[in-house]
């Protein structure tokens, strides 16, 4: 049972509770494993084995475990680890994820195959493979990306929206026979090494696409550089989090950031509209 209290400097405090990451070894993920584990057990995910120490130290209530998103097995081995060592887990958070961008006229295609077996289909296999012993919350790290207005990162935008399809209509048909609550947080930019690590991920597109897009490929290349400090501070995001995991009735999507309230409002217009808008404010930054 999970006991809900406020702590000393007013931020809510959950208690006993077993939660599973993934991607946990860096950013949203990380600071959502320091949080949750001050006093509750946390199941860390990580691909990384340099990291598995830097996970230890945070605290003895994280428990670390491989995982890596790309590959069947081991999102099987994980799942069965899990299940050997907790008979309940209170909320899954499917953190894991990266970005594939480029121009759609290049980009390779399995960049994009790859880019939907992390940030789509390993959530959902490992979620179903959690299935049985997961009891309050599945809660998903989508992005305002999932609105599907940012050029030149269009098989992220896909992967997200797909993602909170998938999960989205998951929820209604469990609802008649089960209590678990599915939760997308989409965040605007949030100040995290993805965007950098991104660059170097994409070097290849990144070539191709600046024969046609220079202007625009470079606008983006400074952007996400910027965004790694000047996006939103990772905690606001976690605090947003535990607020939703102290919801006994949490709302099916939540938006964070002041972008990413743009962006939800954005994609509220009708398309051709959407679609100027969008072309116009690509064309204005890249002029600058
Ligand atoms: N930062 C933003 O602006 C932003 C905005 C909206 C949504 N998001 C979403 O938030 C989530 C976390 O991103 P972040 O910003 O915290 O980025 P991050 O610091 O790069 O963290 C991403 C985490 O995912 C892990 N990961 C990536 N590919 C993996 C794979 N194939 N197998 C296992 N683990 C893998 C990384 O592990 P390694 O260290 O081994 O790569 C890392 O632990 C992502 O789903 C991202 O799409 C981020």
């Amino acid at each position: 049972m999970s006991i809900n209290l406020i702590d000393a400097q007013g931020d809510i405090l959950i208690t006993n509770r077993k939660y599973v990451i993934t991607g946990a070894t860096s950013g949203i993920g990380n600071a959502l494993a320091v949080r949750f584990s001050k006093n509750n057990v946390v199941f860390a995910g990580y691909r990384n084995k340099d990291f598995v120490e830097n996970l230890k130290k945070i605290s003895s209530n994280i428990i670390p475990f491989y995982i890596d998103m790309e590959e069947k097995g081991s999102i099987s081995r994980a799942a069965e680890y899990i299940k050997s060592q907790a008979d309940k887990i209170d909320v899954l958070v499917n953190a894991a994820g990266y970005v594939v961008g480029g121009a759609m006229e290049s980009v390779d295609v399995d960049d994009i195959r790859k880019q939907f077996e992390v940030n789509v289909f390993s959530h959902l296999d490992f979620s179903q493979q959690l299935l049985p012993v997961l009891k309050d919350k599945i809660i998903n790290i989508s992005s305002m990306a999932s609105f599907g207005i940012f050029p030149f990162i269009a098989p992220y935008c896909a992967s997200k929206r797909s993602l909170d399809i998938l999960f989205n209509l998951m929820q209604i048909e469990m609802s008649a026979k089960s209590a678990l609550k599915i939760v997308s947080v989409k965040p605007g930019v949030i100040a995290t090494a993805l965007w950098g690590k991104s660059m170097e991920l994409n070097k290849k597109s990144i070539e191709k696409a600046k024969d046609g897009y220079a202007e625009a490929i470079e606008y983006l290349r400074e952007s996400a550089y910027k965004n790694q400090t000047n996006g939103l501070n990772v905690e606001k995001v976690v605090d947003l989090i535990v607020k939703i995991d102290s919801c006994r009735r949490p709302k099916s999507s939540y938006t964070i950031g002041a972008d990413a309230k743009v962006a939800a409002i954005f994609s509220m217009l009708p398309q051709r509209l959407v679609n100027f808008m969008v072309k116009k404010l690509l064309h204005q930054k890249i002029k600058r």
